[in-house]
Formats: structure tokens, sequence, C-alpha cells
């Protein structure tokens, strides 16, 4: 017993050890860029902590839905009908009417029957996949999946294998040696991918589950509010309306607040409702939040400029920055990566884009593959024209110093 506590603890000190290093080695060269503190609302502008206002080219709230009056106005009320905290966990004491009320209000933006939410976007990926897979089941993923379906496949027993990225053949070989082997054949795909930015094969991911008896979840984290000409995600985009069988969003990027959800048939939602473990031993989001999101997806509908700017948004930026010789990978969407491949100078560009105040992301091994080092860039609707050109500047004079571009 003591032995095994010893080796544990050996365990933990080097793992310590090794973090310790890394962590001073990039303090020490001024290139640690984590946990970076803000002030107020987070919109295309961030207030830091210590009074410098930055260019916000790293956020995921697309639609700068953060701060909006009418969805802080529904979260105040919240607190005054509601108070904070929800009090017991969904199955049990937790359901509101502010639940009820949101999960009636997604099902009718997803054009679904029902909707269920959950306390955040990654426990919604782990409540789905191990609610409805088990030993005997096989999921399939795209290798650039969210780690929420990663771990989610590893907590529910079912086997499970990746696909390449995007790579439709591979899907469909897998596909054909799988058939007639499992129970369930689950296939996940994040709808924009989000490292990449590039947008899930739809059409086709579609056509091969149809031919190979496969169900098909799609994750629309980076969709909702920034796909399609309304901003109704993936569907939308490919005019593919009721396509997918289980629809997983997040309530914590385009909507400004903390969740997830699943939106599919009435008995599947209702069984997630009663076996996903989530559901039954996890606190229910609390009333402000509940409120806040209620209202973001009537927000999204009644501001359709929103995602109209933002897509006149991204085609200034990506064109800008191709124009400058800068790789932006397969992007097309909000995520835009700006390969630079190797760590250190993705350091370097880092520091120098934070010295001319834009608030970028650098994204290093293990997070994408050793040599694509990157700096992952994110655009709202609410960019001026004038911050584009600002962050398009910093890039440019940065991207010379460096010999990048
Ligand atoms: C594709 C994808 N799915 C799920 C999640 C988890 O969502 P949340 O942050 O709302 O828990 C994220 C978070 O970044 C994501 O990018």
């Amino acid at each position: 017993m003591l032995e095994t506590a010893q080796k544990l603890n050996d365990g933990i000190e080097t793992r310590l050890a090794m973090y310790r290093e890394r962590r001073d080695a990039l303090k020490g060269a001024d290139r640690y860029f984590y946990l970076q503190a803000t002030t107020g609302p987070v919109n295309h502008v961030a207030k830091m902590a210590d009074g410098r206002e930055m260019v916000m080219l790293a956020s995921y709230s697309y639609l700068g839905l953060i701060g909006h009056p009418r969805i802080d106005a529904a979260a105040k009320a919240a607190i005054e009908t509601h108070g904070s905290g929800a009090g017991g966990v969904r199955l049990l004491t937790g359901t509101s009417d502010l639940h009820e009320q949101l999960e009636t209000r997604i099902a009718s933006f997803s054009k679904r029957e029902d909707a269920c939410v959950y306390s955040s976007g990654y426990v919604t990926n782990i409540a789905i996949i191990t609610g409805l897979t088990g030993p005997g089941d096989l999921v399939l993923m795209d290798k650039l999946d969210h780690a929420s379906i990663v771990d989610g496949c590893l907590l529910s027993g079912a086997k499970w294998k990746t696909y390449r990225h995007n790579d439709m053949a591979h899907l469909e070989k897998i596909l054909a040696d799988a058939k007639g082997n499992y129970s369930t054949i689950l296939v996940i795909a994040d709808s924009v991918f989000s490292m990449d930015g590039d947008v899930m094969d739809l059409p086709t991911t579609r056509a091969l589950c149809d031919r190979y008896g496969a169900r098909l979840m799609v994750d629309e984290a980076h969709s909702i509010g920034s796909l399609g000409a309304t901003g109704h995600g993936i569907e939308e985009h490919f005019d593919m309306v009721g396509s997918i069988d289980l629809k997983m969003g997040t309530l914590s990027k385009s909507i400004p607040s903390i969740g997830g959800y699943l939106a599919g048939s009435r008995d599947l939602v209702d069984f997630q409702r009663h076996f996903s473990r989530p559901f039954i031993f996890s606190a229910a989001l609390p009333p402000a939040q509940t409120a806040a999101a209620l209202e973001a997806f009537n927000v999204i509908e009644d501001e359709p400029w929103r995602v109209q700017a933002l897509h006149r948004n991204v085609d200034r930026y990506i064109g800008g920055l191709k124009a400058q010789g800068w790789d932006t990978m397969q992007s097309t969407t909000c995520v835009i990566p700006v390969l630079v491949g190797d760590e250190d100078l993705t350091m370097d560009l880092t520091r120098m884009l934070f010295d001319r105040m834009i608030f970028v992301c650098p994204i290093v091994h293990p997070a994408v593959p050793k040599g694509t080092s990157r700096l992952r860039t994110c655009l709202m609707a609410t960019h001026t024209d004038e911050d584009i050109d600002r962050a398009l500047e910093a890039f440019e004079s940065a991207g010379k110093e460096l010999g990048l571009i």
C-alpha cells in the first residue's frame, strides 16, 4: 500500500517537474500567453485587467452578443424571479420552467421535435456518447473532432476509431469493414473544426451513413450563429435541413452563456433525460444562464445583420491575410488558423502581435500535430473594418520582421 502511494507521488512529482520546467522556460522568454485576464464584457475590443485595450481576435463570441442589453436583461430578470441556483439535478429537483422554455426554443431553432440541455458543451458530448453507446457498439469520428468526443468514447466502453480528417474514402472503408459487426455504428463529426476552421462534408457523410446503416451525430459548437445565411448552422449551410440524427451544440460560443444541448427526435431526447448520467448526477443550469441562452436564440433571429456582418468580415480578413502570403489552411469560416509551422516562431509571432495590441492564441503540439503550430484567430460580427485592418497591419509587419511572409 505504502509502496503504491510512493509510486503515485513519484509520478505526480515527475509531471509537476516537467510542467514547471516548461512554464518557467516560457515565462523566462516572455512567451507565456495563457490565463490573460480581461475585465468587462469581451467584444471586438477586450479591456485587459491591466488597463490595455486590445483587438480581440480569439473569442468564440462570434456574433458579439456578450453584454447584449436584451440578453443581460433576461439574465437579471431570471435572478429576480428564480434566484441564482437551480438547487439540484435536472431529473429530480433542478428542472424549472426556464429550462423547459429553453429546450422548446432550441428545438424550434434546430427544427427538431425536442432538445435537452446540459451544464456544458463538454459534458453534453460525454452525455450523448455514454448515454447511447456501450460495449458492442462502434463510434467513428473524424481525427480532428473535439477532445470531449474522444473523452465520451473513452467513458462509453464502445469501440472507437478515427478516420482521417474529412477523408470520406477512409470513412467509407472503415464503415464497409464494420458493417454487421456492431449493434450500433455512430459517426461523429465537428461541423466546423475548432483548430482548422474548415467545414465537415455533410452531404457525403450523410450518404455514407445511409449506405452502411450508421447514425450521424454532428457537434455544432462553432457553426451555430456562424454557418448558413441566417446562422442556423451546418444543415442550413448545405441546404440539408433534417439530415442529422443527433444535433449537439454549445451555449458558450455564439450563444453567450454556458451549457450544451442535444436536439433530435422526441423519443431520443426523452431517453437521454432519463438515462444520460450528467442529466441525473450533475446540477442543472442556473436560471440567469438559462434565460440568457433563451434570449440569445431570439436575438440571432431578430438581428440577422450580425450573421451577414460576420460573413463579410471573414471574407475581408481571410482575403487580406492571403494577399500578404499567409497560409490560412482550408478555412472558410470565422475560425481562421494562421499557419506558422515552427513552435518557437509561433510564440514569437504571438509576442509581436500582443505588443501591437492584438489578442491571439498560439496553438502548438499536442493540440495540433508537430510542425503545424499556428495562431488560431476568430472573427466576430462586431469587428469593424478598422479592427480588421489593424490586425492585418500587425500581421504584415510582424510576419515580415520574422521572415514568415
Ligand atoms: C467542437 C467543440 N465541441 C465541444 C466543446 C465544448 O464546449 P463548452 O466549452 O461549451 O463546454 C468545444 C469547446 O471549445 C468545441 O470546440
